[in-house]
């Protein structure tokens, strides 16, 4: 498309429909305008919209795949779900212990335009385990309780008028067991999964003929009610891992099997699970040459909270961040923050301007069956390039409490799904925190309906991009607009126990700015040239949404899978 000029079309329209036409129909999609997430609440809080009365399920754990359905997965060993499977099928498993047959949904999967559910079947159980996307968009979902604690699962995403469901992988099982494990993609499309329950080990998927490795800070990060599950690990764009569990992190070498860093311990209280704070590694910026890493850990709870949960303390209310590359002489350290509120058990994730939406959660107590008191209704966001003392503003509340086992994940179009919640062992709909079956949207401040015309519209942007190669996507605002447009990037991860296993966010950088035509009252019309990430280490690869944001206002964002050269 790169002959295309403004020489050659007297207006705008005439344009578009000329690459409309010779790109056929494939792009339409992105070209159509009707904006399901345009609001008329206030500006500057958001507001929240209720996307299903009634899931079926409890989302344990919520992955969002590159054609927009939503997989949403809950625990088997759990009695009937509210919802049932489809045709009359049951789950025949005789080494499941809350129901022998079964002929309710574990997982379903959930298609936010259309607001359909369709149950999905899984076999074996899913409780507190691991995912993540692959190369191909695939979900690799390992580990589990009971019987599935060393199952490896697979959801290939359809279309979502097609059927596609969970399978059963007989090979190769993970070697160890592991439920409480976090998963993270590599840049050769490999999984690790990185520890779990009394298991200090981690391993990889598949793991051609490499054995499991012991990792000695898996075991000594633990305490007496083991807070060093779910570790939140990130990789950095050197290769290497950022592993953390408690209070404690290290920068490992995984392919040497080398700890390289030992970091410095952050104040405040432990901060994953059971503690649950939550964490993301800010976002990667083509203008540092993606080589600047820096990690936040917001959030935590109080020590012994849950060995002895009453009387709920106080959870964190802290922020720490450090930068872990490049790699300065001296150690680095935690710059720490207040949040607006206490969080224990908040969610943290990218927003498609690279802002930090902290929500879900409690005010006080911690992970666990009915360990958490006074929810954290207020959603917060956290500008990265903001002064301390001034990174937060605070959202419009939700009044529906999200607790244990609760989700949110980004949507393609902006809006920030937000599910789950059960802080009980079985489904139970009474009491102070009942089982929520209720999926909600929170819908920030940027898609309301005052900023339509500001929003950017992608019209053409490539399928897939190679590794350092240039790339144009064509684009249109009905604004004057000011200044450059930006051009984002963010991983679609597997979202569990308050941390997004898989989140990565690249800022890019627009090379040229091209004016192509004008239309009828503000609208313009750009290419924008910018160049694909520079290696699998700074974006494995994998899908992406992309965004084009014009003075914060995001568009919808289209996916784009990044692959080698040869793929
Ligand atoms: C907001 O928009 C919704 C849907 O378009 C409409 O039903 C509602 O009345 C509007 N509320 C206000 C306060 O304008
Ligand atoms: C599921 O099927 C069972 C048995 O037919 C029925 O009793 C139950 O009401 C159904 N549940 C739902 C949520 O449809
Ligand atoms: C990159 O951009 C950010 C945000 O505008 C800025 O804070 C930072 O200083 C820039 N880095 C360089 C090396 O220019
Ligand atoms: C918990 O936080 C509240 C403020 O929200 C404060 O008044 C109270 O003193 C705190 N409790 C403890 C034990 O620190
Ligand atoms: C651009 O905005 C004008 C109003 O300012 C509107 O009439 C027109 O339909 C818009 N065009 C598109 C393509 O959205
Ligand atoms: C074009 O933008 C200007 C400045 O924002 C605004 O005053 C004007 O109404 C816009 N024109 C149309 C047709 O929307």
């Amino acid at each position: 498309m790169d002959d295309i000029s403004h020489c050659c079309f007297s207006s705008l329209s005439i344009l578009i429909t000329a690459i409309l036409a010779s790109v056929g129909s494939v792009f339409t999609a992105s070209w159509a305008t009707g904006d399901s997430g345009a609001s008329n609440g206030s500006i500057g809080g958001g507001r929240w919209e209720l996307l299903l009365e009634n899931a079926g399920i409890a989302s344990m754990h919520t992955a969002v795949t590159h054609y927009g359905t939503v997989v949403m997965l809950d625990r088997t060993n759990i009695g009937p779900s509210s919802i049932n499977l489809s045709d009359g099928r049951c789950r025949y498993n005789p080494l499941e212990l809350a129901l022998k047959v079964d002929c309710s949904a574990h997982s379903v999967l959930f298609t936010p335009e259309t607001r359909s559910l369709r149950p999905l079947f899984i076999y074996t159980d899913t409780w507190c385990s691991s995912g993540q996307f692959d190369a191909s968009g695939t979900l690799l979902q390992t580990g589990g309780d009971n019987e599935g604690v060393a199952k490896v699962r697979r959801f290939t995403p359809c279309p979502p008028d097609d059927v596609c469901d969970w399978e059963e992988l007989d090979a190769p099982a993970l070697q160890d067991g592991r439920w409480y494990a976090t998963n993270q993609l590599l840049p050769d499309s490999r999984h690790i999964v990185v520890g779990g329950r009394s298991v200090f080990t981690l391993e990889f998927l598949p793991p051609n003929g490499q054995a499991k490795t012991f990792l000695p800070f898996l075991q000594t990060s633990s305490d007496e009610q083991t807070d060093n599950l779910y570790p939140f690990v990130h990789l950095l764009p050197d290769d290497t891992l950022f592993i953390f569990a408690n209070r404690d992190s290290i920068v490992y070498d995984y392919r040497m099997n080398t700890v390289v860093r030992a970091l410095p311990r952050i104040p405040g209280e432990p901060r994953n699970y059971p503690s649950a704070g939550s964490s993301v590694m800010l976002p990667l910026r083509a203008n540092e040459s993606y080589a600047r890493a820096e990690i936040l850990v917001c959030g935590g709870a109080q020590l012994y909270c849950f060995l002895y949960p009453a009387p709920f303390p106080n959870a964190s209310q802290t922020c720490g961040r450090l930068v872990i590359t490049p790699a300065e002489e001296q150690q680095p350290e935690w710059e720490m923050d207040y949040m607006p509120f206490r969080r224990a058990m908040g969610d943290m994730l990218f927003l498609p301007t690279g802002d930090v939406l902290i929500i879900n959660g409690a005010q006080n107590g911690c992970q666990g069956w009915d360990n958490a008191r006074n929810p954290a209704f207020y959603p917060v966001v956290y500008n990265p390039d903001a002064p301390l003392g001034a990174r937060f503003t605070t959202k419009a509340p939700s009044t529906i409490p999200r607790l244990y086992h609760s989700t949110a994940n980004l949507l393609p179009d902006g809006r920030v799904l937000v599910a789950g919640s059960n802080t009980h062992q079985f489904y139970t709909y009474s009491g102070s925190f009942p089982t929520e079956l209720r999926v909600e949207a929170f819908i920030p401040d940027y898609l309301h309906e005052a900023f339509n015309m500001m929003r950017p519209v992608i019209v053409i942007a490539p399928e897939r991009v190679v590794y350092s190669q240039p790339f144009n996507v064509y684009v249109y605002v009905n604004d004057t607009v000011q200044g450059e447009l930006e051009l984002n990037m963010v991983s679609s991860p597997f979202t569990t126990h308050s941390f997004s296993q898989g989140l990565r966010f690249l800022k890019m950088k627009v090379e040229r700015q091209i004016e192509l035509g004008e239309g009828d009252g503000n609208l313009s019309f750009f290419q924008l040239h910018a160049t694909a990430p520079p290696s699998p280490t700074v974006a494995p690869p994998s899908y992406y949404m992309l965004f084009v944001v014009n003075q914060g206002i995001p568009s919808k964002a289209v996916w784009v899978q990044v692959i080698y050269p040869s793929a």
